[in-house]
């Protein structure tokens, strides 16, 4: 009983045969019931033909006529009974063979699947089972393969991540550890400008690994948006308020071009917040001194676009595409030295997108500037 339960194959097996001794029977009674009457019936008409008297053949007529047509009639069933049996055996062993091969049709594709699915499990991402025609077993084949490709790609990414993570972490470690050899050998003045050095590779340290947690959340979808309509020109404010300073420092000029009628945006005032800064921050680090930030809003439709717009570096058009993933810098060498990780942007991406706006960026090239935009939902 445990074999039957834990066997598909036996059971499809089973129920083939179950239906074949069902077929069987019903044919086998059926004939039996209804073969008198038939035989009857019959010799009535033939008897009609010969021109005999009514009766005469089957049984009633009298006399050795009678007997005969008896016989006639019980041999007739017992080679019509002895066809019978060899029909069902033989019927028998072609539908036993045929379920067989049928039961193992269903079972094959389902065997190969769990194996493949059991070298997944193993790590072997890269697995895939063969799917043709349109039927629910090629369908759950092709879900099949679907799902695994998926996980070969999570898998990769993973693998990146991890790369470059440790890729990250190293750069500032060794300088660090480097800082600190120099200075137990004596080849580093024990001053100042040395620990303010330490210090600041610490410090590029620490911004990364809170950067990689809030990435790690935002990815996750882990973070709680306190969603409510919000004043657009209330977030310009408090943003250009708190970074004022830095771009005074730098000599940029700030502009804000805000809209005449208050704009309400349903958001996370925090969160975005957060997203400007990381603009504003960006146009600051890639802007030379002396040039010019705009941050303006707009309305389009049922959304407040935000541009923040530089006239700093710019970026070539083949990186466009890219500068919103994980970890991704034009010019690497540059940006981390100024303490840039290339994870701003991927956050930004997920907040906005978290809010139901999108963003992106476009720039004219190389030291002509860069224009971020994003949206946000009208309340
Ligand atoms: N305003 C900008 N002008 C030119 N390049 C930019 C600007 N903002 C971002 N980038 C490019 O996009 C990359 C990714 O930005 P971001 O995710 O904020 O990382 P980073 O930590 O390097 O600033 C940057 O390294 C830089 O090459
Ligand atoms: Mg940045």
């Amino acid at each position: 009983m445990k074999y039957f339960r834990s066997h598909l194959g036996v059971k499809l097996f089973t129920s083939y045969i179950l239906v074949i001794a069902i077929g069987m029977a019903v044919i086998w009674l059926t004939t039996i019931i209804t073969t008198p009457r038939a035989y009857a019936h019959h010799l009535q008409f033939m008897e009609q033909r010969l021109g005999m008297g009514n009766g005469m053949m089957f049984g009633q007529g009298q006399g050795q006529q009678g007997g005969m047509m008896m016989d006639f009639y019980q041999s007739f069933r017992a080679s019509f009974n002895e066809s019978l049996i060899f029909a069902v055996i033989s019927a028998s062993l072609v539908a036993l063979a045929v379920s067989f091969v049928l039961s193992r049709s269903v079972i094959t594709p389902v065997r190969v699947m769990t194996n493949a699915s059991r070298r997944i499990s193993e790590g072997h991402y890269a697995e895939r089972v063969q799917s043709q025609g349109t039927d629910e077993l090629s369908q759950l084949a092709a879900s099949f393969n679907q799902m695994a490709s998926q996980l070969e790609q999570v898998e990769a990414m993973r693998r990146r991540l991890i790369g470059d993570v440790a890729h990250e972490l190293r750069t500032p470690l060794t300088a660090i550890k480097g800082s600190a050899e120099g200075l137990m050998d004596g080849v580093l003045p024990a001053n100042a400008e040395t620990y303010q050095q330490i210090h600041n590779e610490a410090e590029r340290l620490n911004k990364l690994v809170n950067d990689l947690q809030e990435l790690s959340r935002v990815e996750s979808k882990a973070i709680n948006l306190n969603i409510q309509p919000v004043d657009v020109t209330r977030l310009i404010e408090t943003v250009t308020k708190r970074m004022q300073f830095q771009f005074d420092e730098k000599r940029i000029l700030l502009n804000r071009h805000l809209p005449h009628d208050p704009i309400l945006v349903l958001a996370d005032e925090d969160r975005a917040l957060q997203v400007l800064t990381n603009l504003l921050g960006n146009a600051l680090q890639y802007t030379p001194e002396s040039g010019t930030v705009t941050v303006t809003i707009e309305r389009e439709k049922n959304m407040a676009k935000f541009s923040v717009r530089d006239s700093g570096i710019g970026i070539p058009a083949e990186h466009l595409a890219h500068i919103f993933d994980r970890f991704y810098r034009v010019d690497k060498s540059r940006s981390r030295t100024h303490g840039g990780s290339g994870i701003g942007l991927t956050i930004s991406k997920h907040l906005v997108e978290a809010q139901g706006g999108r963003i992106w960026a476009e720039s004219n090239g190389e030291n002509n500037g860069s224009v971020f935009v994003f949206t946000l939902p009208i309340a």
